[in-house]
């Protein structure tokens, strides 16, 4: 009996340490191709919306990042060296354990017991769960009760309450101009939320400093647009991407939350195979966590003078149009000299050089994403998406409180210019 207990003891903790939310990528290549002619660009634009078997990191007119699983690995290759596509293949595995080791990779029960140091050395030195986030925003509106409010935009798929935190000089007084800032809308983008409760708690932490910023504007903060994806990419499958919409008896899970708003819905870069990392939903506004954010916009379209839209990797700012190269937005003077003085503020904490323009021309044409629902349906005045910095979604924790430093300057920046509206 005793040998039967331990080897059940036995196999529960050789699941329990196998379980990991890298299984599914034994055999996958990282391909980074460099193409500058149009024919790969447009090769690569197709696969994204059509293969099922690639998963597009990053997809620029000149550079992309791409896993490929392995069944798919020769034909990509050898159609790329039809196309004289210059590219570097590399086991994904090799690169994410090469990011475990500065992790310091911990087992579960040295995961416990480092625990108190882990925290003393600051929230911004590891990347937190749903459940710690939003122990984290109701502590900063419990510390801050004159000046903050923590509040639910609505529930996800699964349940998951979408928590908010407004931001003000006087959290009583609620007319006041808005700026907008959400991020993981993506759940693998895991350094978006850092980098908005860093804004927070530093806001927080030095009101007077920012007395003039916040003279007349309220700061509105959704960290995790998607909490089932972030979550799912911790227990599940590092990369998730979309949200975690079932549907009885198929076999794909999610829609992406960035082609789901209705803005030219499913018109470019997004698809209609539910197993597509670009599924835009069953129809615009399908999902219960765009409505989430959908109904906040509508009902404060007034008051909401800037939107930032905060994903990962690539190092951009972003300003409509981005579902067409053809469409430009009336004010794009004005949006891009905004955004490139965001940029700049970002380059003077250590020189990070962000590429500021049209998503539509910088990387590809995607319909649905909130940058265009924002400025075109709503009106609201400056609507941005930004690229945080990273090769890869797996930031080096030493790196996480440099990132949200810099970005922090550019936020403010942006913040400044609503009051000008
Ligand atoms: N990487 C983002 C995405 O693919 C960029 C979105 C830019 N905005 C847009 N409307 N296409 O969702
Ligand atoms: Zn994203």
């Amino acid at each position: 009996m005793w040998l039967q207990a331990f080897s059940i003891a036995v196999v529960a903790l050789y699941a329990a340490a196998s379980a990991s939310n890298l299984d599914r990528y034994e055999g996958y290549n990282k391909y980074t191709v460099f193409h500058d002619g149009e024919d790969v660009f447009n090769y690569l634009v197709d696969l994204q919306t059509e293969s099922t078997e690639l998963d597009f990191w990053l997809l620029t007119r000149n550079m992309s990042v791409v896993t490929v699983s392995p069944t798919e690995q020769s034909t990509f290759e050898s159609r790329l060296n039809e196309l004289n596509a210059q590219f570097v293949a590399k086991p994904l595995m090799e690169e994410m354990f090469a990011f475990n080791e500065t992790l310091s990779s911990c087992e579960d029960s040295e995961c416990e017991l480092n625990r108190p140091r882990r925290q003393a050395r600051g929230f911004f030195s590891h990347f937190p769960r749903y459940s710690e986030i939003l122990n984290y925003m109701s502590a900063l509106a419990a510390r801050h009760p004159q000046n903050c409010r923590y509040e639910s935009l609505g529930r996800s798929f699964e349940g998951r309450h979408i928590a908010a935190l407004s931001i003000s000089l006087n959290s009583r007084v609620r007319d006041r101009r808005v700026a907008y800032i959400q991020s993981a809308t993506h759940g693998r983008e895991w350094i978006t939320p850092l980098t908005v409760l860093y804004l927070a708690n530093e806001l927080l932490n030095n009101l007077r400093a920012f007395q003039r910023v916040l003279q007349d504007v309220e700061i509105y903060l959704v960290p995790l647009v998607n909490p089932d994806g972030y979550e799912y990419s911790f227990t599940n499958d590092r990369f998730w991407r979309k949200n975690r919409h079932r549907y009885g008896g198929r076999s794909c899970t999610g829609v992406d939350i960035n082609r789901n708003f209705p803005n030219n819905w499913n018109y470019h870069g997004a698809s209609q195979n539910l197993c597509s990392e670009v599924y835009s939903g069953t129809g615009p506004t399908s999902e219960p966590e765009t409505v989430a954010v959908a109904r906040y916009l509508e009902y404060n379209r007034h008051r909401v003078k800037l939107s930032l839209d905060v994903h990962s990797f690539g190092k951009f700012l972003f300003y409509p149009y981005g579902y067409s190269r053809n469409a430009a937005a009336p004010t794009r003077n004005l949006l891009h000299s905004v955004a490139q003085r965001a940029a700049n503020q970002i380059a003077k904490y250590r020189g990070t050089h962000y590429t500021v323009g049209t998503s539509a021309s910088i990387l590809y044409e995607a319909s649905g994403g909130l940058d265009d629902y924002a400025y075109g349906n709503l009106g609201i005045p400056m609507s941005f998406t930004v690229e945080l910095p990273g090769e890869n979604f797996q930031v080096a924790p030493a790196d996480i409180i440099h990132i949200c430093k810099e970005t922090f300057a550019g936020f403010i920046e942006f913040i400044r210019h609503v009051s000008l509206y």
